[in-house]
This record gives structure tokens, sequence and C-alpha cells, in this order.
């Protein structure tokens, strides 16, 4: 399970960042005060704009950002005072985490096998699975330089899943990926649901929200501004569709007093 209680991210901007964000004030905040429960068997999707603070919610949890204030759990582990238990529990990719281009699928594949402990045996067995689900195989040896956007994701989700874990927390998986790829990996994301694991995707692409998601989250301005099913969230709105919801969302919380 993914506990996230009162999550508020603070970024310190550099006088650098200041100029280019064009604001006077040296903190922005992120994230503020948003709260998560994702359960097993279940994928929740974070969806929002640019800047909503999903990329930084994501990595909170992941255990590659501490949060400024509140805490998160992820299969009962703090992820600030635990965060190695944690780190062998998830599954974390991103799209600013790149596979080394020198390397090959099989050689990233391996090398990660290993720092989380695994046999050679093991390593083998995973890596036959994952590379026949994905199509890996056939240019398992390439380097990673020489693949294609849609053949190094396909190889970056592959090498993240290497022990088999709990919690897979994806920041915008299909980003790039054509939809015959996308599909590929949407498909699997439903399959890891269905063997009990607990799935948590960022997205800004509205149907794929509605597609894969049991439930969604939708965060404006680091806020979380509703979350439930589709239906639910439908409901609340009013909205013909998702997307139709998410703009009447941005619409009422897209103002200068939250920004
Ligand atoms: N390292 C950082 N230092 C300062 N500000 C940051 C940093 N990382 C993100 N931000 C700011 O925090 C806010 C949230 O960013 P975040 O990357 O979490 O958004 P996002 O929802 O993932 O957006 P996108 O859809 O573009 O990926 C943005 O205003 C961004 O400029
Ligand atoms: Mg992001």
């Amino acid at each position: 399970m993914i506990q996230v209680n009162n999550l508020t991210k603070v970024y310190k901007l550099s006088k650098k960042q200041m100029a280019e964000q064009k604001t006077k004030k040296n903190m922005k905040k992120a994230v503020d005060n948003v709260d998560i429960k994702a359960v097993p068997g279940e994928i929740y999707g974070l969806l929002g704009p640019n800047g909503a603070g999903k990329t930084t919610t994501l990595r909170c949890i992941a255990t590659l950002l501490k949060p400024t204030e509140g805490d998160i759990s992820v299969c009962g582990l703090d992820t600030v005072t635990q965060s190695e238990g944690v780190r062998n529990k998830i599954a974390f990719l991103t799209n600013e985490i790149k596979l080394d281009p020198q390397f090959s699928p099989t050689y990233m594949f391996r090398f990660f096998g290993r720092l989380h402990g695994l046999t050679e045996a093991q390593i083998n067995e995973r890596m036959k699975v994952l590379f026949e689900q994905f199509g890996i195989t056939d240019f398992k040896d390439k380097k990673i330089d020489e693949l294609s956007t849609g053949m190094k994701q396909k190889a970056a989700i592959a090498v993240s899943l290497v022990h088999d874990p709990e919690v897979v927390i994806f920041d915008e998986p299909t980003n790039g990926l054509d939809i015959v790829t996308a599909r590929t990996v949407t498909d699997y994301l439903k399959e890891l649901r269905a063997q009990g694991k607990v799935v948590i995707v960022s997205t800004h692409i509205m149907t794929e929200a509605e597609k894969l998601c049991d439930r969604i989250g939708i965060i404006i301005n680091g806020q979380k501004v509703m979350e439930g099913t589709l239906s639910q969230i439908l409901t609340e709105t009013q909205g013909e569709d998702l997307e139709d919801a998410f703009f009447r969302l941005y619409e009422k919380y897209n103002t200068e007093e939250v920004r």
C-alpha cells in the first residue's frame, strides 16, 4: 500500500531559477498538502497539467526527494527513515532517469538485478519473461544509444521491474510512445494490477486515465482538487467526459490566488 499524508514539497529556487520562472520569491511550493492512498490490485492515476506537481509527488514516494512536510509510507515503511527498505519494494520509472547509452538492455538488466541481490538464475528467469513480454529480445544486446525512443522506454520498464516489486511507480510511462507500444505498456500495468501489485502512474493523457486507472486524483498547482473513480468524478463535476470534467476543475482552481 502507498499512503501519502499531508505531503507538501517546497523547492528552494536559485537566482537563475527565479529569473527563469520570472518570480521574486525564492521558494516554490510544488506540492501542497496532498493525501493519497493506493492499495494492492489498484491502478491509481495522478492527472494534472504541466508543472502541477505529479513528478515531485512520485519522486517523494520513490524516496528520491524528502517531503518538506507530511509523511509517506510504502508497504508500511517510511520513505525517509526506511528509504532503503522502500527502494527494494518499488519500481520507479521517470523520464529524467536514463539508461546508460553505452550499455545494452541485457547489461543494464543484469546490473540492476545484482544490485537488488538476485542470483544469476533468478536474473535469467526474469529476463526471459520480461524481455519476451516487451519484445526486447531482438535488440537486447544493442547499445541503448542505438535504440529508438520506444525501445529505450520498453528496456527502461523491464529493467525497473527486474526484482518483481510490490509497488510500481511510473511517471508518464507512455510518454513519446506510439499507440502499439503504449498499449504494450498499459496492458502490462493491468497485468501487474491483476497480480495484486500497487500501481501509481502519472499522466496528462485523459483517455489513458479513463481507460487505465481505477481511481484518479486530479492535481492542479500542487493541490489535489478531486479524487475518485471516473464515474464519481463525472457525477461530481457534471462533466461529459474526463476532459470536460478536467476543464471545469481547471477553470475553478487555476486562479491567481492559489498560485
Ligand atoms: N528541482 C526543482 N527546483 C525548483 N523547482 C522545481 C524543481 N522541480 C520541479 N520544480 C517546479 O515544481 C513544480 C512542479 O513540477 P513537477 O515536475 O512536479 O510537475 P509535473 O506535474 O510533473 O509536470 P509535467 O507534466 O510537466 O511533467 C513546477 O512549477 C516546477 O517548475
Ligand atoms: Mg512530470
